[in-house]
This record gives structure tokens, sequence and C-alpha cells, in this order.
């Protein structure tokens, strides 16, 4: 199939893409704007990439929104990033119940405000019979909490020996196929903490463009640099 004036094969399209979302600050800055504008128009980057995925006919994107360590920042640019999500499902809560979109939270959001706690399980709940892409936002997120918080749970279950397969039950992806691909923006060559137990096998792409500034066809085109890779799992060329 054709997209965008790209050639791709339908039949490897990744069915799990996770995303970094780095660069916004910088891209404000360098506009000599204040960070949150910079934000703004990041999110104008998730509509669009998440509109790109259902026409790809990708299963699942898992977007890092906030991580457990982004609590550091100044409290005005939290606050402003939280007020720009609650923005963001106000006005696009139809549209993804429209695409067939179903959302997924991953993340503590216990340690969020109550009014955008509730929206997001509000927005959970309203997409929930959906049964295209899982739009999959990770919030308040950190792998190694949620490594942990799986351990807990199973030992609060009261589970004497645990494997791979029963571990992953215990993880915000459990429902989720295999992450395939892992996309970071804006050049840092690091995980910061994502998906540390699903990156196993990932397949890792670094862009050092900013993720305001990161389009479709960019999108497609890193898709198709992972068409041309060989994945081995360990195993020796076919
Ligand atoms: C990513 O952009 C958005 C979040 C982490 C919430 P940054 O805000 O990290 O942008 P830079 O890295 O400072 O440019
Ligand atoms: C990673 O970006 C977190 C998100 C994109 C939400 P950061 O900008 O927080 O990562 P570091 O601090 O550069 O590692
Ligand atoms: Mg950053």
């Amino acid at each position: 199939m054709k997209f965008l004036g790209i050639e791709l094969d339908e039949d490897k399209i990744p069915r799990h893409v996770g995303i970094i979302m780095d660069g916004n600050g910088r891209w404000a800055q360098k506009r000599g704007l204040p960070r949150i504008f910079g934000h703004k128009a990041g999110a104008k980057t998730v509509k669009l990439i998440t509109e790109t995925s259902v026409k790809l006919g990708i299963k699942c994107l898992s977007l890092f929104a906030f991580s457990t360590e982004n609590w550091q920042r100044p409290k005005d640019e939290i606050k402003n990033l939280f007020k720009l999500l609650r923005n963001y499902i106000k006005k696009e809560e139809n549209n993804l119940l429209k695409n067939n979109i179903k959302v997924l939270i991953s993340g503590d959001i216990s340690k969020l405000d109550e009014v955008t706690r509730n929206m997001l399980k509000k927005l959970e709940e309203k997409l929930k019979n959906n049964t295209g892409l899982i739009l999959n936002l990770c919030i308040n997120y950190s792998g190694r909490s949620e490594i942990i918080n799986a351990v807990n749970k199973i030992l609060n279950s009261g589970i004497k020996k645990i494997d791979e397969e029963k571990f992953e039950k215990f993880l915000y992806t459990k429902d989720l196929p295999e992450l395939d691909f892992l996309i970071r923006t804006s050049g840092e060559l690091r995980i910061s903490n994502f998906m540390l137990w699903q990156l196993a096998y990932t397949e890792l792409y670094f862009t050092k463009t900013l993720w305001p500034d990161f389009t479709p066809e960019e999108f497609v085109l890193a898709i198709k640099d992972f068409q041309n890779r060989e994945r081995r799992f360990g195993r020796i060329p076919e």
C-alpha cells in the first residue's frame, strides 16, 4: 500500500508503537516562547499521529505524556500540562469516539488532581466499547514503578511462584500486543524510564526532530525503516 506517497508493506505494520514525545520545551525556546507553547504545539502532533495510526491500521499507540520524574519540573509547567490534557480531552473525546479509538491509561493517576482524574476515567468509560486503535496514554508513568507495582500486587495475591507470562498479567500493558517499535523525538538517546519490561526486543528509532515538528510523513518513514529491519529475537538470520 502507498501512504502519503510512501510505499509500505501492509503485512508488516507494527502492531504496537510507543512514542517518547520529547522536545516541546526546546521547540518553544527556539522561538523565544514560554515552554507551554511547545506543549500546545505538541498536542496538535498527538492528534495528527493518532489519526495517522488509525489510517495505518496500527493496533496500539502508547504515548509517554508525563513521567513520574516530571513532577520535578516547576509547579507552573506541571499545572499547565494537566490543563492542556484536560483541554485535549474536552476537544477530542468526540473525535476519538467517532474514530473507534479506545483509551487506556497507564500510570498512577491517583496522584493527579480529582478533576483531571475523573475526566480520564470518564474518557476510558466513554470509549470502552470501541474496537479500533488502542490509545495508551502513559501519565504519571514510569517503567520501574510499573514493575514495583506489579511485584506488590503479586505479593498481596499470595502467589508463590511467577513466570514471565504470569508477571505480564500485572502490568498496565497486560491486554496489549508486544511493543514492536519505539520512537523518541528530540535527539536524546535514552529511554527515560519508559516501558522497561516491554522494551526487551523492541526496535528503536531515534530522530532529532522535536515533537511539535514531527509529521505524519516522518512517522510513515519511521515505520518504513521498521519494516526494513530483521527481527531475530536471538536466532540466526533466515
Ligand atoms: C516533552 O517535551 C513533554 C514532556 C516531558 C511532558 P519536554 O518538555 O521534555 O521538552 P524539552 O525536552 O525540554 O525540549
Ligand atoms: C521523557 O521526557 C518523558 C516524556 C516524554 C513524558 P523527559 O524530557 O522528561 O526526559 P529526560 O528528562 O530528558 O530524560
Ligand atoms: Mg524533554
